[in-house]
């Protein structure tokens, strides 16, 4: 067993780190009030090739792995988690899910703009009524002359008001078993038709945009139907496997500030004439984080690894999202307890962290769904 990283994993985790310090650490408090990116910041990370990066050679990205890609998000998380989240989708919700789902044709038509940054994408699956229970969304998709014709609406998407190509899942069948009779279609925001509607005024995660995705009888040709029409949920589901290691790696980058944050705080901050850090109330809180971390990042690599293998590891990615996020929160918690007043304030980072940690146990699938996942697995 050899728990090193090879040397091009520490190459794209150190070209992370310098891009994170160079354009998101002094920009995230400005795109957080802003409730939005820059574009210069996007640009920065598709020039970096980080919207191209599990992406495979052949269609324009660099063909690199789940592993690859959950140490380029810790990095990208720990400084700015909305640019965090938008890469997590891009890459392992659209490009990641089109590479092992889609057409030669698709993959050859799709992904070489997803990789390059000209297009951004996003994953249209929850519903107002269809959030923890995704296989009873209601978005319809009619049989019409060579495609399909979709209505409906689409809530809580990641980037759905600057996206240029969209994943939605529609009924394709309604008579079908629950989590049947679903398609999955590509759908570009150039499409006649869909719109972006109502943006969410979030918690945390601002710089990222939340909105809404309106659905009014667009036309989606035949050959932008993913797979088989009435098998589209085990894709979403699939994807979200992959995607819950970038939520679990957004909360390895999370977590890691809030333990160096609070690190530097404690040996500055002096109280009763010494440095905070000496006392065991606020040392023992910094134990407990760093081991959390690790414990986690070992689970979150460990998931990522078996995924690279081709494995299915849907138990192991939903429990390295459960730990990890779980770990998150109690280090954000700490965080803000070990700065006391100045860390209730914006004066200090841990604020933010404490707001964007809060997500990660909700979206992907909330923090029981994952037990669920791994209940039934072992219970099978
Ligand atoms: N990969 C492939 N197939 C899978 C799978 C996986 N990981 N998990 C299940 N399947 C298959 C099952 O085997 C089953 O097929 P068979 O009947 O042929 O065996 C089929 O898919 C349906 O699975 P279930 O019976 O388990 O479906 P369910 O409806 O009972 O429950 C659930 C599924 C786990 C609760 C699921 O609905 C879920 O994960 N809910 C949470 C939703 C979620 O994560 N939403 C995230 C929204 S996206 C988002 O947040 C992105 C963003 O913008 C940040």
């Amino acid at each position: 067993m050899d728990f090193s990283l090879e040397e091009e994993h520490e190459m794209i985790r150190d070209s992370a780190r310098e891009y994170a310090e160079r354009v998101l650490k002094p920009a995230s408090t400005e795109w957080d009030r802003a409730e939005a990116l820059s574009d210069e910041g996007l640009a920065a990370a598709a020039e970096a090739g980080f919207m191209g990066l599990t992406t495979p050679e052949e269609n324009g990205g660099t063909g690199f792995g789940n592993l690859h890609s959950c140490l380029m998000l810790e990095e990208i998380n720990r400084w700015d988690a909305g640019m965090g989240v938008t890469l997590s989708v891009h890459n392992s919700l659209v490009c990641s899910l089109v590479a092992r789902h889609g057409s030669e044709d698709q993959k050859g038509r799709w992904l070489p703009r997803l990789a390059c940054g000209e297009l951004l994408g996003a994953y249209c699956l929850t519903e107002p009524q269809a959030g923890s229970d995704a296989a009873s969304i209601r978005c319809r998709a009619e049989k019409s002359d060579g495609g399909w014709t979709l209505k409906g609406t689409k809530s809580w998407v990641t980037s759905g008001d600057r996206a240029g190509l969209y994943v939605v899942y529609a009924v394709t069948d309604p008579d079908a078993k629950p989590g049947y009779g679903i398609g999955a279609f590509l759908v570009p925001a150039s499409a006649e038709g869909v719109r972006a509607g109502k943006k969410e005024e979030k918690l945390g995660i601002r710089s990222s945009t939340t909105t809404e995705v309106l659905l009014e009888n667009v036309f989606v040709p035949e050959t932008d139907v993913i797979g088989d029409p009435c098998e589209g949920f085990k894709i979403a589901l699939d994807a979200l496997d992959g995607g819950r290691l970038g939520i679990a790696s957004q909360a390895l980058g999370i977590h890691r500030a809030c333990l160096e944050d609070s690190l530097s705080y404690a040996k500055e901050r002096e109280q009763f004439g010494k440095p905070i850090a000496e006392f065991q109330a606020i040392a023992w809180k910094l134990a407990d984080m760093a081991t959390s971390l690790d414990a986690s990042r070992l689970l979150v690599h460990r998931a990522a690894w078996l995924r690279d293998q081709g494995e299915i590891c849907t138990k192991e990615c939903s429990m390295a999202k459960l730990a990890a996020s779980r770990a998150c929160n109690e280090a954000a918690q700490d965080a803000v307890q070990i700065h006391g007043g100045a860390g209730y304030t914006t004066e200090f980072r841990v604020e933010k962290y404490f707001r964007d940690a809060r997500i990660t146990e909700i979206y992907e699938g909330a923090t029981d769904i994952q037990r669920l996942v791994i209940s039934r697995k072992l219970l099978r």
